[in-house]
């Protein structure tokens, strides 16, 4: 068995279809190619593909009592995850989200935050954070009751039971970004969001002034994605990692971020350098982009790590 995993934070059921170009008139309908149902979310996401990679995966956070509830479940107990501490909320349904994916791999999205949002302190198991290996925070700014403070909170625990933290984030522009994550930020061993998502909350634009500014605040990494251009991991006391992304067929980008974290942690866990770490990541984002959902692509460890090591890299321009 693999590393332990708590993967907590935000569980969505994505209902995507490829492809869209616009909404129909009137009542109209139009014949499209594929619609699937799958596990979703910035932590569910992320621990369908951990799980895929062999990692013992433990899944927190909060759903409805309805039948995205149920999918999310009865799915991910087929991919070996447990979810036993994800907290059943009985007045709100389970956060979904309507994908039509553009031909370009675009996905203009519809989404209810639903029972995400009422994650809470109360929800949090501490004694299955104490015990395992990572604790991958995934969902800042869509989870109201466990956003700013709380967060810090979890993550300090962690880090104090010896437990490697990793968070990612659901960039919404909003002018207290900084101040919601602010918390986190000392107990975040790697801070892993789009490098967009990076930008928005600092104001900045230089790259490694972005990297600075969250080192100044206490991430021990940045790990920064950056789509078809790749990624960049630093820390204090090292040079710039600068990965390309590898060449795929682009058919739908949902759940690259989500997968690149998962690799990441699988490579970590696996005593690879941090470079290494960020190639598997990305084998894991190019596999993604090449079906449609955030669970496509990947099937296994060792698949994955073939793909790795004949993949062509992308041209980087920044
Ligand atoms: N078009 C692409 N071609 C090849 N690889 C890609 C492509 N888009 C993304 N990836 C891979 O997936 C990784 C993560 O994707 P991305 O940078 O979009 O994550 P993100 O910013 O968290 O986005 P999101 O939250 O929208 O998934 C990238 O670093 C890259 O390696
Ligand atoms: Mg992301």
């Amino acid at each position: 068995m693999g590393a332990t995993v708590v993967s907590m934070g935000i569980h969505i059921l994505d209902i995507l279809g490829r492809y869209m170009n616009k909404i129909p008139e009137g009542q109209g309908v139009e014949i499209i190619e594929e619609i699937r149902l799958t596990v979703a979310g910035t932590a569910a996401g992320t621990s369908v593909d951990l799980a895929k990679l062999g990692a013992n995966v433990i899944a927190m956070g909060a759903i409805g009592q309805d039948e995205p509830g149920n999918f999310i479940v009865d799915t991910m107990t087929r991919y070996g995850i447990e979810t036993k501490y994800l907290a059943r909320k009985s007045n709100v349904q389970t956060s979904c989200s309507m994908l039509t994916i553009r031909p370009n791999g675009a996905r203009p999205a519809f989404h209810v935050p639903g029972a995400s949002g009422e994650f809470n302190l109360d929800d949090v198991n501490w004694d299955a954070i104490a015990n395992a290996d990572y604790l991958h925070f995934g969902g800042t700014y869509l989870m109201a009751k466990m956003d700013g403070k709380p967060t810090g909170e979890v993550l300090k625990f962690a880090q104090e039971h010896g437990v490697v933290t990793t968070l990612d984030m659901i960039g919404m522009p909003r002018p207290d970004m900084l101040e919601i994550l602010e918390p986190a930020l000392p107990y975040i061993d790697y801070f892993m969001p789009g490098l967009e998502e990076a930008e928005m909350i600092t104001g900045l634009k230089n790259r490694q002034d972005v990297i600075k500014f969250f080192l100044d605040r206490g991430v021990k990494h940045t790990v920064f994605k950056m789509g078809g251009e790749g990624s960049s991991i630093a820390g204090h006391g090292m040079d710039e990692i600068r990965l390309p992304a590898f060449k795929a067929k682009v058919v739908d980008s949902t759940g690259c971020g989500d997968s690149y974290c998962a690799g990441f942690i699988v490579g970590l866990s696996l005593g690879w350098s941090l470079e290494d770490a960020g190639r598997l990541g990305s084998a894991c984002g190019a596999l993604v982009v090449s079906g449609l959902g955030s669970d496509a692509g990947i099937k296994d460890l060792d698949s994955t790590i073939a793909f790795m090591k004949q993949a062509e890299p992308l041209p980087m321009s920044v």
